[in-house]
């Protein structure tokens, strides 16, 4: 297929820099396994599981085959006031998965939807209990949880807040990044352990500050994904469950990218042993096949808004999307889940990101301007030094020449991740670590 077999004169693309795009067009036109086909007939190896979302690797049958199915019997119904078979069947899969008594499936249809329903979620919660004061977030720095304006609002990525901070909620406040570069720069296959308790800021500062009876929730992620991998400190998040509890707050997982299967187990809640009150999911719940997202909630989030004295015509909670549980994304997704139990693919996910690590420290430790490297679960980061005056230039180059040599690897500011799918091999380690290694070399 040559460039002209498409023109690039409407299409204004998402989170890209458009004008480099559209000089060196990077399309593809099929995926199958591990690979991508370009317009140009080249074969690239998904490091990055189209960003974090093809658990089970790209062109899988039965998932495919359960969409079509899906199309040929209810193809859609609306989702207010009456409902599809599918959506109660892919519910129900979901909360057998999720810890504890995270029981309740709001759907949507992406992380970003997600993270705004979350915080929606919470304001009403508080209302219905008699506490409609409780309208202060807190979430942290460098967090991604999309680009809705309440995501955005708890998320604190600077670049993705620069322009629109007239327009970000008000009551917002922001715990420190947990990034601990003078002790913790290289973390290989395990927890960071740090001297310092980050949580005291929490505890003695912001809580304060704000008076912790106004607060409505903490959000998230277990592992800071967008911003690079960066790993919380051992027992930060079961200490942040503890402050939350002792201060009535909620507490949300954004787990967007650590779901189904990143950690090696179902949830980052799982891996990491806490239980949030909402926990957000998207991407790997479909193979990123059908786009979808969801809440799932405690149980005494949905009784709470249950008890209500409003007559039964008069609905509990005002939010929902057209495509809330869409027939055909439940379908993708049960049979997704499915997928991924049968092959057993988030026990190889533990098991590959042990590999993935190894082969990262021992190929990136000492090379040019490689100043930390980052391995848990199936993912790892290595950190380079910015280029005076011109940050995340030295990880974009170091992208664009990945790709041209057939790997899709992913930059995030000077950080370079490699995310794979599930069904990864030890060939495909070596050739995405060779890859930027190489790459890094060059870019010296
Ligand atoms: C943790 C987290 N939350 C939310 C989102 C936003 O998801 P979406 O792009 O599907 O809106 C992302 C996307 O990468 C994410 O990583």
């Amino acid at each position: 297929m040559a460039y002209n077999d498409f023109s690039m004169d409407h299409h204004w693309l998402p989170f890209t820099p458009n004008r480099q795009f559209r000089k060196d067009p990077r399309v593809f036109v099929a995926a199958d396994g591990m690979h991508f086909t370009t317009h140009d007939g080249k074969k690239v190896i998904d490091g990055i599981s189209s960003l974090w979302c093809v658990g089970a690797g790209h062109n899988r049958k039965p998932i495919n085959e359960a969409i079509k199915k899906q199309l040929d019997t209810l193809d859609y119904a609306t989702a207010f006031q009456v409902s599809n078979d599918k959506a109660f069947q892919a519910a129900d899969m979901i909360a057998a998965m999720a810890p504890g008594d995270l029981n309740k499936v709001l759907f949507c249809n992406s992380g970003s939807e997600a993270a705004d329903t979350s915080l929606k979620v919470a304001l009403a919660y508080h209302r219905a209990r008699g506490e409609g004061h409780r309208n202060i977030f807190i979430g942290r720095e460098k967090g991604y949880h999309g680009v809705g304006f309440g995501g955005m609002s708890v998320g604190g990525i600077p670049a993705n807040r620069k322009v629109y901070g007239g327009a970000l909620l008000p009551r917002v406040d922001h715990l420190r990044f947990i990034h601990d570069p003078a002790n913790n720069a290289y973390i290989h296959n395990r927890e960071p352990v740090w001297q310092e308790d980050i949580l005291l800021e929490l505890e003695n500062r912001i809580l304060p500050l704000h008076d912790p009876s106004n607060v409505a929730a903490v959000v998230v992620e277990p592992v800071a994904g967008s911003a690079g991998w960066y790993l919380p400190p051992q027992g930060y998040l079961k200490r942040l469950r503890e402050i939350c509890d002792k201060h009535g707050i909620l507490l949300i997982f954004d787990e967007v990218i650590t779901g189904f299967g990143r950690m090696g187990t179902n949830f980052g809640a799982d891996f990491y042993g806490v239980v949030p009150d909402m926990l957000n999911f998207a991407k790997c719940v479909t193979n990123g096949v059908i786009p979808m997202g969801g809440v799932i909630c405690r149980d005494k989030l949905y009784d709470a808004m249950m008890k209500t004295e409003a007559p039964e015509h008069v609905i509990e909670f005002f939010h929902g999307y057209t495509y809330s549980g869409h027939p055909v994304a439940c379908a993708a997704a049960m049979a997704t889940l499915q997928l991924y139990k049968q092959e057993n693919l988030f026990q190889r996910a533990g098991e590959m990101g042990k590999v993935l690590g190894d082969a990262f420290h021992s190929t990136f430790k000492g090379m040019p301007n490689v100043i930390g490297i980052r391995s848990l679960g199936l993912a790892a980061a290595v950190e380079l030094a910015p280029i005076a005056g011109s940050p995340g230039k030295r990880a974009y180059d170091i992208f664009l020449d990945c790709f041209h040599k057939g790997a899709l690897v992913r930059p995030a500011g000077d950080v370079l991740v490699i995310a794979p799918p599930y069904i990864i091999e030890n060939g495909h380690i070596d050739t995405l670590v060779n890859t930027l290694a190489d790459s890094i070399r060059k870019f010296a």
